[in-house]
């Protein structure tokens, strides 16, 4: 059977059962950019439930028809596809607006009514979905006022499902994330809450799993024994565009490492799972690897990380301006946009293997990438044939935006004379699937209906990753911290992310 006709199989999976879904947060970005586009994608593949109702919440006074008009401007501009307007008039039908202050109990008694109301319209029971697609301040007030006026039914107890989606930043630190979970399991069970990282809904990311459970000839090589190092890189050429007051706040080691970065790196690193069917079993493993990966002393700090800030330069054809002259950053901040980082997993299989991680905004692409590169061959055979010294085998995984994978490995090219080159056996997603990868949202939205957790984070995995890092923010606010460095808008990070490989011979892959 061709992949093609695989992926078609695929299109007539099980709908999730009837579900209603409210956004809060509905007048925002997000909403309008990723989750209705993504929704009415999923409309048109149709993958949503039979009986479906959204309601888009926010503090704003919208009527159904504005908020209509809104979201499809967003749906027009940002859907990875065109919607049919069929498909969008049937979904628009379903898709409504209450006004509601998340700190305001009595409008939650309105937002019940309102959803009873538009249920009843159907001969069905709804699952209830709450996508807080807001600040994080604002997560304990509106579980809570939810919980209130009975709209979160308890776990395990009612034959109606009610999930919570929250967005990240899950916390600022480990403190913080902590206080944020105690707020919400005061109205809600572990099992409700899905923590989103939308990440972990994409294609290239789904697929480590995959590749390394259901190919027999990787898992043997992965290992400290086979492994020389590991790379990951999540490269960005965008600024900050409109969000200074959150990114000032945060910088790029909260922002893309902290979560996106790690959650790669664990299920790269991961043990094989009791099941892959089963969410617990997968989120176990991770929660293990980012135990395992050894916290830094204040002098390992020193070493083992590069934090800088991007001043003004060119990317690509356009001239940006520097990370300080951003609207809404301060003109003395010293927030990362650009870190590199070593770390290590202390554990029996990775115990050596250097990890080096860099994100950076305003680099000169686009790209996320996850490199693993084995031991080289020892060149024995080949001494005094002049062919050089061997090259690593390099598996890539092109997570973004050219999907796909590829191997390095060391070929003679033809000819008389005895030579050792490097070529690449490549796949993408386009040439040998031939259909685009659904948006991570998409698949993400499908799983808190269809009540699937496993691509999201759970709380322990959250409160390790921000253990593992809190000697860094410990170290970089000390006095004695080293200042803050800076590079070039459309350059590759300062020279000491380099030198940060140098002591192992190592360098940087070249994207
Ligand atoms: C978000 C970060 O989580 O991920 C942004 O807050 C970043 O700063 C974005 O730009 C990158 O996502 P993607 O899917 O474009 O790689």
């Amino acid at each position: 059977m061709t992949a093609k006709s695989d992926l078609d199989q695929e299109s007539r999976i099980v709908r999730p059962p009837a579900t209603l879904l409210v956004i809060f947060g509905a007048s925002g970005d997000l909403t309008s950019r990723k989750l209705i586009p993504a929704l009415c994608n999923l409309a048109e593949d149709q993958y949503l439930p039979e009986n479906f109702i959204v309601i888009g919440s926010s503090r704003s006074k919208l009527s159904d028809e504005e908020f209509r008009a809104k979201v499809y401007d967003g749906v027009k501009k940002f859907s990875r596809r065109p919607i049919s307007p069929g498909v969008w008039e049937k979904f628009a039908k379903n898709l409504h607006y209450q006004p509601c202050n998340g700190e305001v109990l009595g409008d939650f008694e309105v937002l019940k009514g309102r959803m009873e109301s538009l249920c009843s319209e159907f001969k069905t029971q709804f699952n209830y979905v709450y996508y807080l697609a807001m600040a994080p301040q604002f997560f304990g007030p509106i579980a809570s006022n939810l919980k209130e006026v009975g709209l979160i039914e308890d776990f395990g107890k009612s034959s109606r499902r009610t999930s919570v989606v929250v967005e990240k930043p899950f916390g600022h630190d480990l403190a913080s994330a902590r206080e944020l979970n105690s707020v919400l399991r005061k109205s809600l069970a572990e099992e409700q809450i899905y923590r989103i990282d939308h990440y972990l809904g994409k294609e290239t990311v789904q697929n480590i799993l995959v590749f390394r459970f259901a190919n027999g000839i990787f898992e043997p090589l992965w290992n400290r024994k086979y492994v020389d190092h590991i790379q990951i890189s999540v490269c960005e050429d965008i600024g900050i565009g409109n969000r200074a007051a959150y990114f000032d706040q945060n910088g790029i080691l909260r922002d893309i490492v902290q979560n996106h970065v790690l959650q790669m790196l664990a299920l790269l690193c991961i043990e094989p799972p009791i099941s892959l069917s089963d969410a617990d079993s997968i989120r176990d493993e991770k929660a293990k690897v980012l135990r395992s990966i050894k916290r830094m002393t204040a002098e390992e700090v020193k070493r083992n990380t590069v934090r800088a800030q991007y001043t003004k330069g060119r990317v690509g054809a356009e001239e940006v301006p520097g990370y300080r002259e951003e609207k809404g950053v301060a003109a003395d901040s010293s927030t990362d946009t650009f870190v590199a980082l070593k770390l290590e997993i202390d554990n029996w299989r990775w115990s050596g293997v250097p990890i080096y991680i860099r994100a950076g905004k305003r680099l000169p692409k686009r790209i996320t990438e996850i490199t693993i590169f084995f031991n080289k061959a020892p060149d024995s055979l080949f001494k005094g044939r002049n062919v050089g010294e061997l090259e690593h085998n390099v598996l890539s995984i092109q997570v973004q935006p050219r999907e796909g994978m590829s191997l390095r490995i060391s070929s003679k090219p033809p000819g008389p004379r005895f030579r050792v080159r490097p070529v690449e056996m490549d796949f993408t997603y386009d040439s040998s699937f031939g259909v685009a990868s659904p948006e991570a949202y998409e698949r993400l939205l499908l799983d808190v209906m269809k009540g699937d957790p496993t691509l999201f984070t759970r709380n322990d995995e959250i409160e390790e990753s921000w253990d593992l890092l809190a000697p860094i923010f410990e170290s970089w606010s000390s006095p004695d911290a080293p200042p803050v460095l800076r590079y070039e808008a459309g350059s590759w990070g300062p020279p000491e992310a380099d030198e940060l490989l140098k002591p192992m011979r190592h360098s940087w892959r070249k994207l």
